[in-house]
């Protein structure tokens, strides 16, 4: 696939699946917290937060945004030059749903575009799910609910979950957009590019190339507070961020990028 038809694919997907097909917002952001546009989904602040209604019917939406990641919360540049997949700008691929569908759709969906769809092979994708590690003040609960549908999922063709599945703390696994704003648990997909494959976890979150994130998918359910502190929402959201860059790596076996022999 060229990478039209790779993001083409994508939301064509999701439209399928109910979403509305939105264009990019600027690179210039509207919160004030932020130098540029960080993350798919900056221009539905509003709309979680209550204070704009969702204009989708249903209230679901997807689009590929341009990013820029380079200072505050997220700041990539000190990563651009130095591994094979941090760039100054990138697009985020996202699909979104404002108080419609949950956890469930959401892992279901991703499951279904890697591994029905693209063909990813199974026995190199990881899951990671929410573990708050108490002693350094994490907000919230373990993701149980997010745990149980990856396994699922992995069951399903013969992987062992608890291997399958990572977890991690605040810092990998609780997404923010930057201090303030909307936030919650989230659970990432890290595809391991070694040549046999086999890393069993090893190395996601380590820092290397050889098993790099290539979604994110958070379930909005807090606003962050300029004191630190964490209220719910009136509702909950999903809010999902793919690497366009790195799937069309992986997918066309580029440069710096193994082929992928399943
Ligand atoms: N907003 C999430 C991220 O940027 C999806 O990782």
């Amino acid at each position: 696939m060229t990478s039209q038809e790779i993001r083409k694919s994508f939301l064509d997907f999701f439209k399928s699946k109910g979403h509305t097909i939105v264009p990019s917002s600027s690179l210039m952001p509207d919160s004030p917290n932020l130098l540029f546009t960080n993350a798919g989904m900056n221009q539905f602040v509003p709309i979680f937060l209550g204070e704009q209604k969702c204009p989708y019917d249903p209230a679901r939406a997807t689009d590929t945004q341009k990013c820029i990641r380079a200072g505050g919360k997220h700041n990539d540049l000190e990563d651009v030059g130095m591994d094979t997949y941090h760039h100054t700008f990138f697009e985020m691929l996202g699909n979104w749903s404002f108080g419609d569908y949950f956890k469930k759709e959401a892992i279901d969906w991703a499951w279904e575009l890697l591994t029905e769809v693209w063909k990813f092979p199974v026995n190199r994708m990881y899951a990671t799910v929410y573990s708050p590690d108490k002693s350094l003040g994490d907000p919230s609960e373990f993701d149980q609910e997010a745990w149980n549908f990856w396994a699922e999922k992995f069951t399903s063709v013969g992987l062992d979950p608890s291997i399958h599945i990572v977890n991690g703390n605040k810092k990998d696994n609780f997404w923010m957009m930057g201090d303030t704003g909307p936030c919650g648990p989230c659970s990432e997909v890290h595809i391991d590019l070694t040549p046999d494959g086999d890393t069993r976890g090893s190395l996601v979150n380590a820092g290397s190339a050889q098993c790099i994130e290539i979604w994110n998918l958070v379930f909005i359910q807090f606003n962050a507070n300029a004191d630190g502190t964490f209220s719910p929402l009136p509702a909950t959201h999903v809010d999902t961020g793919m690497g366009f860059e790195r799937v069309c790596s992986i997918i066309q076996n580029t440069r710096n990028f193994p082929v992928l022999t399943g």
